[in-house]
């Protein structure tokens, strides 16, 4: 099949960021991401520093891409009615209530995407899971199509996305693997052949794995869960280290020098934070316990246990450290990003020690260089719940530029690794590091 034109849904971290690279990399394309809200379409449009995402790179694709055949529109309906292939890079948090509230996906805005598809879709489509899915969504999805749409074909592939915020331009550029899922009948087959097509404009053959779909859904889920866990791995020896008199990061180095184990993702750090690994580990664990497989739901589960734990056992040393009670002390908080370069700061660990520093009675200096006031009021607001009574105003500034920071407050403690933090002058305080300080040499007297 010929494509023209692709559309997609959603313009969030995922959309925008795979949408401009496909844009760039396919001049005959004319790619247009669609969104439900209309003021982030706006700033897609809009000058190049306000895009929505912030990702090192992102900008110049934009840039370039903006010029010629890549458009962000609001007009959903027209848009799918125009495209040959449809991805969906829409949202899917964990669900909040109903069956499987806490742990499984919410598939609300899934299911919206695809009721969308069903009803403006005058001609045959090739629909592509782009957002992360529970295995066997695209079961679901093709009812919803075939019940709703009015007769058309549609072939639904799964295609998930491993790019990794801050580093996502590189990695679309230059992807360790690409993935599509496809049915293995023949028109299966040609939708997937049509998919392999846009990607080997620029990302070599060999590096573009076909498999079934169910496979497909469910490697993102399987590789998100591998990497949270080499974290909780070396974030829990990061305790024994603290107790033994071991340092933290002479065991990161002496156990990535292993070529079977490697050294990525093996640095101790205050926990891994973001929109994905643990909704997609809660995913996980729910759909083993769905399928009656409890001892390995238990063993994925632990993963969010270490984290949890790992984020408390940070907030609670800078408490000791002040002997139980933080009231009337001052702690800058660096950091508001779940990793450097990125603005995004969902689930981000900086949000739930700040918690706990404030509710035992710190009074907080935030400062991050990507995330604005807004942004961390509005996090407050969605996950402190009833911590919030404190004082918020006047127990809680944000600082907007690095100059204005008061290095003479009682602690700093450092959640983000941001470039920039590396060079202060942390002389005339207690700084408490999220990155590899955890281990018993460094850790809580820090660097002052
Ligand atoms: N953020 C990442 O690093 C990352 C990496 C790989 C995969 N993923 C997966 O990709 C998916 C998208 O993640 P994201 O971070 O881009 O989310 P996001 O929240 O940044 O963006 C999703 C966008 O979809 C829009 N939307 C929701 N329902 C809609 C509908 N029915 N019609 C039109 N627009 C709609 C929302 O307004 C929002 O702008 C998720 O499944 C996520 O797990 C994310």
């Amino acid at each position: 099949m010929q494509v023209k034109n692709i559309c997609c849904i959603g313009a969030g971290y995922v959309g925008g960021p795979t949408m401009a690279v496909i844009a760039l990399k396919c001049p005959h394309i004319n790619v247009t991401v669609v969104d439900a809200n209309p003021e982030k379409i706006k700033a897609w449009n809009g000058p190049l520093e306000q895009l929505p995402v912030y990702e090192p790179g992102l900008a110049e694709v934009v840039k370039e891409a903006r010029r010629r055949n890549l458009f962000f529109s609001d007009d959903i309906s027209g848009n799918i009615e125009k495209a040959e292939m449809i991805f969906m890079a829409v949202n899917t948090p964990t669900k909040t209530e109903g069956e499987g509230a806490g742990m499984a996906a919410d598939l609300r805005y899934i299911e919206a995407c695809a009721l969308d598809i069903a009803k403006y879709s005058k001609s045959d489509k090739i629909v592509i899971e782009k957002s992360t899915l529970p295995v066997r969504t695209a079961e679901k999805i093709k009812e919803i199509l075939i019940s709703e749409g009015s007769g058309v074909h549609f072939e639904i592939l799964s295609n998930p996305e491993f790019l990794a915020e801050g580093t996502a331009i590189q990695d679309l550029f230059k992807s360790d693997r690409v993935l599509i899922g496809g049915d293995e009948t023949e028109s299966g087959q040609n939708a997937v052949q049509a998919l392999v097509d846009i990607y080997a404009n620029w990302i070599p053959k060999e590096k573009i794995l076909t498999t079934n779909v169910w496979s497909s859904e469910l490697a993102k889920l399987a590789s998100n869960a591998m990497l949270a866990q080499r974290i909780s791995s070396i974030n829990s020896l990061s305790s024994l280290c603290e107790i033994t008199g071991a340092n933290i990061e002479e065991l990161s180095k002496a156990i990535g020098m292993d070529h079977r184990i490697g050294p990525k993702f093996l640095k101790a750090s205050v926990g891994f934070g973001g929109s994905c690994f643990q909704k997609d580990i809660l995913n996980l664990v729910y759909l083993c316990k769905y399928y009656g497989l409890e001892e390995v739901a238990d063993y994925w589960h632990q993963v969010i246990k270490i984290n949890d734990y790992q984020k408390n056992r940070f907030a609670q040393k800078i408490i000791d450290h002040f002997g139980g009670d933080l009231t009337g002390k001052k702690i800058t908080v660096l950091g508001w990003a779940f990793k450097e370069n990125t603005n995004d700061s969902r689930e981000s660990p900086a949000i739930y020690v700040a918690e706990k520093l404030f509710k035992a009675g710190a009074i907080l200096e935030i400062y991050d260089p990507m995330v604005s006031k807004e942004s961390i009021f509005r996090n407050i607001d969605f996950y402190w719940g009833s911590s919030k009574k404190g004082d918020l105003k006047s127990q809680i500034s944000v600082i907007d530029s690095v100059s204005k920071l008061d290095l003479s407050n009682d602690a700093v403690a450092i959640l983000t690794q941001w470039e920039a933090f590396k060079s202060l002058d942390y002389l005339k305080t207690v700084v408490f590091d999220g990155r590899g300080v955890l281990s018993s040499s460094r850790y809580s007297i820090g660097r002052g």
